[in-house]
């Protein structure tokens, strides 16, 4: 399971094409709130970006799942699906929340999501509020959807059973949690590590893995606390200016935060972590895909964050595209 460690943005889609093109799962599925989220991951110099299916869809042989905690679109889900040709191995769950016009309509209308919170503006919000109330649709009523209906925590479970590899997509990050982000300044549900074992419908004990990943600097977009927060100038300077992958909108920037980080392992439970985008605090990183050509002082960097949170750094991202990985994992 691969979760996002600080304020979403850190780079899982990468991580994640990465472990579906090197592990071969049989199933990749995905939790999280919905299409709020934007996964990003270039391969052969192209570059991919999906709100609805998990990153692992360019591995034609993987099944995209999609669980029911997670809100869908059926027009993204739909131009996804076309777009990586996956309408044979695509499944979203019957009880996937269904997003409508009017959910994005309230979520862009109002003062409070759209200008204090500064949602996406993508209905989610909105519809995890209907779902509250119960009123919300479920894929299973979509005629559109019909072909890729399916039970997915069961398909999730078997696969398990049979002792096939299935890779957990979490989405945004966790302090946009619900619950232990810094509320009000939250997505709509929990996002951590056991949020997304409900969303797919896995018992906790089910999870071999928690990889939590951390960029190697702290972005946030939207409203809310960004401790040592840098100037626009200073961000720029560094090269850590960055523009939402929905939105837009540039993110706002700051150095790799080790409380939060701390405390991002307990929620999570990691057993490892991955840091990205090291290239862009060290050029020399770039593209090196081991360890010891990496020059000392980003060894360094890697080092001390793992004698600080006692957790191994076993994926370092030095590159966009999806192969420009350091992978320290022992076994695969
Ligand atoms: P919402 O999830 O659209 O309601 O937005 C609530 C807050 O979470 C806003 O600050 C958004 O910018 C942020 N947010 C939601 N999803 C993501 C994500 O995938 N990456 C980064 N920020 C996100
Ligand atoms: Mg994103």
């Amino acid at each position: 399971m691969t979760v996002g460690g600080f304020f979403g943005d850190e780079g899982k889609g990468k991580i994640i094409a990465y472990l579906a093109k090197k592990d071969n799962p049989a199933i990749a599925v995905r939790g999280g709130v919905g299409p709020n989220a934007g996964h990003t991951f270039a391969f052969e110099g192209k570059e991919y970006k999906v709100r609805m299916l998990p990153s692992a869809a360019l591995n034609p042989t993987t099944r995209l799942l999609v669980g029911a905690g997670v809100l869908v679109n059926p027009q993204v889900l739909l131009s996804e699906v076309a777009m990586f040709k996956a309408e044979d191995r695509t499944y979203v769950d019957a009880q996937c929340g269904i997003i409508e016009q009017a959910h994005i309509d309230r979520d862009r209308a109002e003062d409070h999501l759209k200008g204090k919170i500064g949602t996406t503006g993508t209905g989610t919000g909105p519809a995890n509020a209907d779902r509250a109330l119960r009123t919300l649709k479920m894929a299973k009523d979509v005629p559109e959807l019909s072909l890729y209906i399916e039970d997915v925590s069961n398909s999730v479970n078997y696969a398990l059973e049979s002792g096939e590899k299935v890779l957990v997509e979490g989405t945004q990050g966790t302090y946009l949690s619900l619950f232990h982000g810094g509320y009000p300044y939250v997505t709509s549900k929990d996002v951590t590590a056991s949020g997304i074992c409900s969303d797919v419908g896995i018992g906790p004990k089910r999870v071999d893995d928690v990889l939590v990943v951390f960029k190697a600097y702290v972005t946030r977009v939207g409203g809310g606390p960004l401790d040592n927060e840098l100037s626009e100038e200073e961000a720029k300077k560094r090269g850590w200016l960055e523009f939402g992958s929905v939105t837009g909108r540039q993110r706002r920037a700051a150095p790799f935060d080790f409380a939060l980080a701390k405390k991002s392992i307990r929620l999570n439970s990691a057993t490892q972590l991955a840091v990205t985008k090291l290239d862009i605090m060290f050029p020399s990183c770039a593209r090196v895909r081991q360890y010891e050509k990496l020059p000392a002082d980003a060894r360094k960097y890697i080092e001390d964050i793992e004698g600080e949170l006692g957790v191994p750094v076993t994926m370092i991202g030095t590159g966009p595209e999806l192969d420009d990985v350091v992978d320290r994992r022992k076994t695969t």
